[in-house]
């Protein structure tokens, strides 16, 4: 293996006070950063001035890069550096390609110190004081993408039931009437709350509430943008049970 020390790091949902303290460690020794789009700014401050930054999310109104151009800027950093971070948001491990990155790395002759961060589906239910797992709503927890396969399959939707479970979806904007539609006919019940939370932790943060027949309409009325995440189950009841405790106090 390659001597170049090589930090895949997770930033975090947004707040740049949610970064590990061992990321900060990680970010101020780095020559060089590679970071994504939904890294917020604030936790470049971290870097130390000469270090080189590169950043590979959108350009406006252009595509995202390509992984593969991702990759080999990476192990081009990485013959030309001794320290280098790839830095993501939320935690790399979820829906964030850290492992491709990693695979690619390693055929290279790279390895790799992985540093978790908070990942949006934790961050945002703690936004907003909803707990993923209760005894009395969801005995499971289930991570989903909303970004289909290439071969279109959605199959993740159609065999999804709720029951005792709280599912979270991340990037299900844009397909979100399509995705709610399939979970209500799964579970032949369209009144399963729903809960949307844009820009979560963010000075933006925004809610949206409502459950599986009507969410797609009231997202809309309410123009939703990416990035949002969507809890489904009936844990999202809890905001409401939260609320009359405190009421009757
Ligand atoms: C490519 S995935 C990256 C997920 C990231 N690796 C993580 O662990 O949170 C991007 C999606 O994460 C979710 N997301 C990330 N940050 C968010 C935030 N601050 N508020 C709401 N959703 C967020 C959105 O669903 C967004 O479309």
């Amino acid at each position: 293996m390659k001597k170049t020390k090589i930090y895949l790091i997770g930033a975090g949902p947004g707040d740049p006070e949610l970064l590990s303290l061992k990321a900060v460690k990680a970010i101020q020794n780095s020559q060089a950063i590679l970071y994504d789009q939904l890294v917020n700014k604030e936790v470049l401050k971290h870097a130390a001035p000469e270090t080189k930054l590169v950043y590979v999310g959108k350009k406006k109104g252009a595509h995202v890069i390509p992984q593969d151009e991702i990759n080999n800027l990476l192990v081009d950093l990485a013959s030309k550096y001794d320290v280098v971070s790839r830095l993501k948001g939320g935690d790399p491990f979820i829906f964030g390609r850290g492992g491709e990155e990693l695979e690619h790395l390693a055929r290279h002759g790279y390895s790799c110190e992985v540093i978790p961060g908070i990942t949006a589906a934790s961050a945002a239910a703690a936004a907003i004081g909803l707990p993923l797992s209760h005894r009395d709503y969801a005995s499971q927890i289930i991570f989903i993408t909303g970004h289909k396969k290439e071969d279109g399959d959605y199959s993740a939707f159609t065999e999804l039931d709720l029951h005792d479970k709280t599912a979270v979806i991340y990037m299900g904007v844009t397909a979100l009437s399509e995705m709610v539609s399939e979970i209500c006919k799964k579970n032949g019940n369209c009144n399963i709350p729903v809960a949307i939370i844009e820009n979560a932790t963010l000075p933006l943060q925004r809610v949206v509430r409502g459950n599986l027949g009507n969410i797609s309409e009231i997202a809309q009325k309410a123009d939703v943008k990416p990035p949002a995440l969507l809890i489904i189950g009936n844990v999202v009841n809890f905001m409401d049970n939260i609320e009359k405790i405190k009421n009757e106090v």
